[in-house]
């Protein structure tokens, strides 16, 4: 794995993506899922080994589930996959924006469609907890139906599924998280979701009324919890040459906007939604003052890219030992422990 890094960097993005998920989906000598008592948390009630979990995107089609859960993640959300397969954009859509420690992508759900993940997922060997992260087709006549039969097809297998509606890179699906749209498709998921736990992934491109609509929507119509949140389409000043391509940032530059979001809807749930905090976590410290901002657990993506395979068991031994600095038992203990 050390030669990773810069040979992979040597490559177009893309290209370097798909020959690190062919690598990671054969058989290799990894280590495990990071476990200790202290890290091991109970979100919807699922037990997570650990809090630190992999971010839809990464692993759309579920192809390389066991090498993630190798690299010491509690949790692995695979996705996001469509009902029907779907070709995506047209390359390129994947850009590093190396000297911003960012990703800009504008990748448009590329996937194989869910029924062909679906096995794969099934067959998975589960060390930790597997979420599907589930979307629309781009060309859908319904959407909301769309989202019914991920839903429910998803629920089948995996712990928990989350309904993305987030994705800046599909016109139009952002229109989701709002009013009408979105009481109707909660309360479709809620409907095709059985007993499995139903996550919702937002953007963090939201002003304070959508969050407070976003948040009452949630607890009314059983959310188990929050992903906040997706990539951005604002662009705080950047330096790569990349800065002016169209897609949804992501990465370092996100962190300020994912930790105000965090906060907001802290705020706005008053503790009555877990939340899930995503965008920019990169270090120990990064997920812990996350968690102690009122994240349950943590996800990540962009960061792997800059610091390598190493980094999820990085943070959780990290974790373990800020926990135990403080006092703290365990990761349920530190929860929303920081002053708003
Ligand atoms: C993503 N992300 C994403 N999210 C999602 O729900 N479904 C998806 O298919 C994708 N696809 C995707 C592709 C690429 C190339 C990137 C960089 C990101 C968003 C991702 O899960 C996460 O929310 C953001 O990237 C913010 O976290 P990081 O990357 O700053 O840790």
């Amino acid at each position: 794995m050390a030669l990773y890094h810069p040979f992979l960097f040597a490559l177009e993005a893309e290209r370097a993506h798909r020959l690190t998920i062919r690598a990671l989906a054969a058989p290799l000598p990894l280590k495990g899922v990071e476990r200790d008592r202290r890290l091991e948390t109970k979100v919807a009630g699922l037990v997570f080994p650990n809090p630190v979990g992999l971010a839809a995107g990464v692993d759309k089609d579920g192809e390389a589930i066991a090498g993630f859960f190798g690299m010491g993640f509690g949790s692995v959300e695979v996705g996001t996959l469509t009902p029907r397969p779907q070709p995506g954009n047209p390359r390129p859509r994947l850009f590093r924006l190396t000297e911003d420690r960012a990703v800009i992508n504008r990748m448009g759900f590329n996937n194989g469609g869910i029924e062909a993940a679906l096995p794969r997922i099934a067959d998975a060997k589960r060390p930790g907890v597997l979420g599907v992260n589930v979307g629309a087709n781009k060309d859908a006549a319904d959407r909301i139906a769309d989202y019914a039969t991920g839903v429910s097809m998803a629920a089948k297998v995996a712990d928990y599924v989350t309904i993305n509606v987030s994705s800046p890179n599909t016109p139009g699906l952002r229109d989701l998280q709002h009013g009408a749209a979105l009481a109707e498709l909660l309360a479709a998921a809620d409907e095709a979701r059985g007993l499995t736990p139903l996550f919702l992934k937002v953007a963090p491109d939201l002003e304070s009324a959508d969050i407070d609509g976003i948040a009452r929507a949630a607890v009314e119509h059983r959310i188990d919890a929050l992903i906040v949140s997706n990539t951005t389409v604002s662009r705080p000043s950047l330096r790569s040459k990349h800065a002016g391509e169209a897609g949804g940032l992501s990465g370092a530059p996100l962190k300020a906007l994912a930790r105000q979001r965090l906060a907001d809807f802290r705020a706005a749930t008053g503790g009555e939604l877990t939340l899930v905090s995503v965008g920019g976590i990169d270090s120990a410290e990064e997920a812990y003052a996350r968690i102690r901002a009122g994240a349950s657990l943590v996800q990540l993506y962009t960061a792997l890219v800059y610091e390598g395979p190493g980094l999820a068991r990085r943070i959780a031994k990290g974790l373990a030992k800020l926990l135990e600095r403080d006092g703290f038992a365990n990761v349920a203990d530190a929860v929303g422990t920081s002053k708003p």
